[in-house]
């Protein structure tokens, strides 16, 4: 008799899980971790500056522009991460917002079932299947998709092949108005050895990373207004009153974007002869 087949492969979400201190993870996972944490001894201290960064953009953005709705896209494990998440940063600022969290990992989904993490609500949606998340059943009663949005997308698009496209995904299904808050591994100033050695450290996880450099991750916000622009995670504010030093081993970066009205369209009159 054949049983279901165990996905054994190290998580992504259960390997930053173990960065930040949570116990969620498995033996396999910290194995993942410790690995990382080995050619990049950073990356628990990042990863912490990525999870207080998400909770900073996205409060700011509700409370900036009034946005009464945030999703957060790649949320992780959250229960048992001793900082404040995106959602309690929210509502500290907007009690009232709908807070709506997706993730593609059935574990996150397991976890999140059990553990209650606040949240509107933790539904399963791969961002790079955006009707996934726009279109979930259980999102239909909770989102008004008239209005506008923030969206957090802390620390997953470099997890995924195409980011722009993702953008582009946005940009179709969101109202103007609408926010962004992206994070993501930048190889810019970090030693290429480094760099190949947590590549190599997250080949056989769930999702493979791909860091990109920081023009790259600067050319997703195309399309959008960039309100504050890409600086290491850490530093990150509205004020610029953040100066922390950058740290040696690895870099996550992070901006916020608006989707602006759309322009209008110039007609051209189109002289012959
Ligand atoms: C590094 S964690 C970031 C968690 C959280 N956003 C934060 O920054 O604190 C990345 C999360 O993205 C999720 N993820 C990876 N690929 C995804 C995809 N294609 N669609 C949705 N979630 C994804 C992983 O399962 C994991 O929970």
């Amino acid at each position: 008799m054949t049983g279901p087949v165990l996905d054994t492969r190290p998580r992504t979400a259960l390997m930053y899980n173990y960065y930040l201190g949570g116990k969620s993870w498995s033996g396999v996972d910290a194995q993942a971790a410790m690995e990382v944490v080995r050619s990049s001894p950073d990356v628990p201290a990042v990863a912490r500056e990525n999870f207080r960064f998400a909770g900073r953009a996205a409060s700011w953005a509700v409370a900036e522009f009034g946005i009464g709705q945030v999703l957060d896209i790649g949320v992780g494990i959250v229960h048992d991460v001793p900082l404040d998440s995106v959602e309690k940063c929210v509502r500290a600022v907007s009690p009232d917002a709908m807070v709506l969290a997706f993730d593609n990992d059935p574990v996150v989904l397991t976890h999140a079932r059990a553990w209650r993490p606040g949240y509107g609500g933790v539904l399963r949606g791969d961002i790079r299947d955006l009707d996934s998340i726009f279109h979930h059943p259980d999102a239909g009663d909770l989102l008004d998709l008239t209005a506008p949005t923030v969206v957090v997308l802390a620390a997953v698009l470099h997890f995924v092949a195409d980011p722009a496209a993702v953008m582009a995904g946005l940009r179709e299904r969101l109202v103007p108005g609408s926010v962004v808050v992206v994070s993501h591994a930048t190889s810019t100033g970090t030693e290429q050895g480094r760099v190949d050695d947590m590549t190599g450290a997250y080949e056989e996880a769930s999702s493979p990373i791909r860091f990109r450099t920081e023009a790259q991750i600067r050319a997703l916000a195309d399309g959008w207004r960039v309100e504050h622009d890409l600086v290491d995670v850490q530093n990150w504010s509205t004020d610029g009153t953040r100066r922390y030093a950058p740290y040696e081993t690895v870099r996550v970066v992070g901006m916020a974007a608006v989707l602006p009205e759309a322009p209008a369209t110039v007609e051209v009159a189109h002289v012959v002869g």
